[in-house]
C-alpha cells in the first residue's frame, strides 16, 4: 500500500548465511518484490507499514535495512564528510540514543570500527549543526541504528528497523547447550514443509527452539509480536498508532485451530525443563508434549508426520566416533519405529553420511560457524521399497 504519507523506498534485509532463498519466499507469502538476493540478504522495497510488517512476520531475517542514502566515499574522510550532508535531523530524535554498525569491505579501512565512528561523529555533528544539541550516541544498538554497508567507493547508509536481530526472539531465556538459531529453525521447517497439519516429532529437543518455532508457525503466530522493543520505535518518523494497527492486524491473521501434536524429547532432564520453561516464554507450551528419554524411546504417534533430529555435531559438543555411533541408532530407529513418516537429520557435514539411510536430499546450511547439511529421508515399510528415493536434490 502506497500513500504520499508513506511513500514506497528500498530495503534489504539481511539474513544468516545461506538462508536468502527462505527469507524470500517470505517476502513474497508478504507480497513483497524481490529485488536480488545474495549469501546474506535479500533487496526489496516497500512503505513504512511493509517495514512494520517485515519486522512482524519474518521468520528467517536478522535485520529489516531501509535505505537511507547511497553515497560514494573512497576513504573515510570522503565517508565523513558525504554523511554529514544527508539530512538526519529528518529521522533521527535529537533526544534520543544514536549507535552506527557496519559491513565494510573497501581497500582503504582495515579497522571495520574506524568507519563506524566516522558515521557516528558525522551525524552527531550534522545534528548539532541543526539543533545546537548532539544526541547521546554508544555501542548499545538497541536504539536508533544506522548501518553503514560499504563496499569499494560505493557506501549505503540504512535506517536499522529492527535494532537486535530479529531471530533474538527473546523467548529463549534458557539457551541450553548448542541451541539452533530461531531463524535456522523457522527455515528448516520451512524446507521440510510443515503446517502444523501432521504430527511433528522433535527428538534431542536440547532448549526446544524447533518444538517452539514449529509451534508459531502452525498457529500463524508472527514471531515479532513476542518483542515489544525494535529500532523503528526510535526514528522521529515512527507512528506509535500505525504499529499498533499492524501489531494488531498480525495478531488478527493467527490461526484459531490447534495443529496435529507436536512432541519434544531430549535424554537431559534440565534441557526438557529449559525447552519447557521457553515455551512458556513464548506462549506455545500447551501445543507442544514434553518428554525426558532416550530418542530411540520417544513415542511416535500413529497419524505419519514430520520427525527433526538436530544432533550434536562434535565440535562443541559430544565426541565423534561416539556420534558417528548415535548417528547410526538415528537411521536405525526412524526406519523401524517411523515407516510413512518424512525424517530429517540436521548435522555436520562431516557427520551427515553417518546415519546410515540413502537421503532423498541434501540441503546445505551455515549454522554456528560449521558447514550443516539437512538430510531428507522418505521413510518407506522397510520391505517395499528402499530409502533411496528418485530425483535426490545431492550437494556434498
Ligand atoms: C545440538 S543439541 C539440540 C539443540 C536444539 N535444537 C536447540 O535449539 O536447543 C542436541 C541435544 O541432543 C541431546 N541428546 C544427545 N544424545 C541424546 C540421546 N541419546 N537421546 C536423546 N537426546 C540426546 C542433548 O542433550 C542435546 O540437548
Amino acid at each position: 500500500m502506497t500513500t504520499p504519507t508513506d511513500p514506497t523506498r528500498p530495503y534489504r534485509v539481511s539474513c544468516a548465511p545461506g538462508l536468502a532463498p527462505w527469507l524470500a519466499a517470505e517476502l513474497e507469502q508478504l507480497d513483497l518484490p524481490v529485488l536480488s538476493k545474495d549469501h546474506t540478504g535479500v533487496a526489496t522495497k516497500g512503505t513504512m507499514i511493509d517495514g512494520m510488517r517485515m519486522l512482524l512476520h519474518l521468520r528467517t531475517a536478522y535485520h529489516v535495512l531501509q535505505r537511507f542514502a547511497d553515497i560514494k566515499a573512497t576513504d573515510p574522510d570522503m565517508l565523513y564528510a558525504e554523511t554529514t550532508r544527508l539530512p538526519w535531523e529528518r529521522v533521527i530524535p535529537i533526544d534520543g540514543y544514536l549507535s552506527v554498525i557496519s559491513a565494510v569491505n573497501t581497500p582503504s579501512v582495515n579497522n571495520s570500527m574506524f568507519p563506524n565512528v566516522r558515521v557516528k561523529d558525522a551525524i552527531v555533528d550534522r545534528l548539532q549543526t541543526v539543533h545546537g544539541k548532539r544526541p547521546d550516541s554508544g555501542p548499545k544498538a538497541d536504539r536508533t541504528v544506522v548501518h553503514l554497508y560499504w563496499k569499494d567507493d560505493q557506501a549505503t547508509l540504512s535506517l536499522d528497523f529492527s535494532g537486535r536481530k530479529l531471530t533474538d526472539r527473546g523467548y529463549r531465556q534458557l539457551p541450553g547447550k548448542a541451541p539452533m538459531r530461531e531463524s535456522i529453525a523457522a527455515a528448516l521447517l520451512m524446507e521440510a514443509e510443515y503446517d502444523g497439519s501432521s504430527p511433528l516429532v522433535v527428538p534431542m529437543c536440547g532448549s526446544g527452539t524447533i518444538a517452539i518455532e514449529a509451534a508459531l508457525l502452525a498457529t500463524g503466530r508472527a514471531p515479532g509480536l513476542l518483542r515489544s522493543a525494535y529500532g523503528i520505535q526510535h526514528l522521529a518518523t515512527y507512528d506509535a498508532d500505525v504499529w499498533r494497527t499492524q501489531r494488531y492486524e498480525a495478531k488478527r491473521l493467527a490461526k484459531k485451530t490447534t495443529p496435529a501434536p507436536i512432541i519434544a524429547t531430549d535424554n537431559d532432564e534440565a534441557m526438557v525443563e529449559a525447552a519447557r520453561k521457553n515455551a512458556v516464554t513464548a506462549g506455545v507450551d500447551h501445543l507442544i508434549e514434553f518428554d525426558v528419554c532416550d530418542f530411540a524411546d520417544t513415542e511416535i504417534p500413529d497419524a505419519t508426520g514430520t520427525l527433526i533430529v538436530h544432533g550434536e555435531y562434535g565440535q562443541r559438543l559430544g565426541d565423534i566416533d561416539e556420534l558417528q555411533s548415535t548417528y547410526k541408532r538415528v537411521g536405525d530407529f526412524m526406519k523401524k519405529q517411523c515407516p510413512g513418516w518424512k525424517g530429517f537429520v540436521f548435522t555436520s557435514r562431516e557427520l551427515a553420511g553417518t546415519v546410515g539411510l540413502k537421503p532423498a536430499q541434501r540441503v546445505p546450511f551455515e549454522h554456528a560457524g560449521v558447514d550443516c547439511r539437512l538430510l531428507r529421508f522418505n521413510l518407506y515399510s522397510g520391505t517395499e521399497r528402499t530409502n533411496a528415493v528418485t530425483n535426490p536434490t545431492t550437494s556434498s
